[in-house]
């Protein structure tokens, strides 16, 4: 180990997994969150004092202000996900400091929460676990209740990045019909045949079920809302495992209280962990509470990469995942 590196001070806001943290206090001097509490942005300039960087979550919200009250030692902040709608990369980059972010490591782990969320919301995850928990076995009746088939369906991915592919992946052993849209279109071999749509209108129309899967930036915010939810054909399933914000929730509790859309799928929700709360009342959704990277190894490895982005500006190189 570089010895200088061991010098460094390194704040961790959150508590990552035993391997991780093993892992920093190898390279770092490292101040950690053993009791896992979440820091204001106070609390974060306060422990940040001394520090040349900190790895922090998707809960940590690095908007201008904070960046502006870190102390002068942070150099470089690295969050442990792959997206980056809670930093302000401009101000970051204004002040001079390193961004970096963890893609990659939570690929398989997220795009296996999308099959959960579309299933769960196709074939009665919700309703049909809650039958059994509350003992209303639903009798021998053909007829109800009934769920919506998976095989032979047309899935179309709106964001056709690692996760999108991932996806799409999955998807196809599932008998399902690939159509995407994306900024630009895939290569043949990336694509495998999935359809590629150059406007997210033109692709609405040909999904059974949608999956987003883009990042949230200015121009995907509400890009669900009810002008392109009227689009889908009617009775589609909507999932959701990028990020809340891109969904206008009033649009989708719409919908499916009309049964145009007629069910979804959601790992993410705007404003988490305070979403609509009129999603509760809904039987026809399937909710979880933003699990798609949380499983052991997936959140160790994200841990692991934050590491390589210090440990490489620690050591004067470019980190891997240098956004600015
Ligand atoms: C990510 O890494 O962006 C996941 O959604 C966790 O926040």
């Amino acid at each position: 180990m570089d010895r200088a590196e061991k010098s460094h001070k390194i704040l961790v806001t959150r508590k990552l997994p035993d391997g991780a943290e093993a892992a920093f206090a190898r390279h770092f001097d490292c101040r950690f969150n053993p009791e896992d509490r979440p820091l204001s942005a106070e609390d974060i300039c306060k422990a940040a004092e001394g520090c040349i960087g900190i790895a922090f979550t998707s809960m940590d919200k690095f908007n201008a202000d904070l960046i502006a009250k870190l102390p002068a030692s942070v150099k470089i902040i690295a969050t442990v996900s792959v997206g980056y709608e809670h930093v302000d990369v401009a101000a970051a980059s204004a002040k001079g400091l390193v961004v970096t972010n963890t893609p990659g490591v939570l690929t398989d782990a997220t795009a296996d929460i999308a099959l959960l969320c579309l299933l769960g919301a196709a074939r009665g995850g919700y309703w049909g676990e809650r039958m059994v928990r509350e003992n209303r076995w639903p009798g021998a009746s053909m007829v109800t209740p009934l769920g919506h088939d998976v095989s032979g369906q047309r899935l179309g991915i709106l964001g056709m990045g690692r996760i999108g592919q991932a996806v799409a992946h999955r998807g196809r052993a599932f008998g399902m019909t690939i159509h995407y849209h994306n900024r630009k279109a895939l290569t043949s071999g990336e694509a495998q045949g999935a359809t590629f749509h150059e406007t997210l209108e033109g692709m609405l129309p040909h999904c059974d079920f949608l999956s987003i899967n883009c990042a949230l930036t200015p121009e995907t915010r509400n890009l669900i809302n009810a002008r392109t939810l009227a689009l889908l054909p009617k009775g589609a399933i909507v999932v959701n495992t990028a990020r809340g914000g891109i969904v206008e929730d009033e649009a989708l509790i719409n919908a499916l209280n009309s049964g145009h859309v007629a069910a979804a799928g959601l790992d993410v929700f705007a404003g988490e962990p305070n979403i609509d709360p009129r999603y509760r009342d809904l039987p026809n959704v399937f909710l979880l509470p933003h699990l798609g990277s949380a499983t052991l190894r997936t959140r160790t490895n994200m841990g692991l990469r934050a590491l390589e982005n210090l440990t490489a500006f620690a050591a004067g190189k470019a980190p891997p995942d240098k956004l600015n």
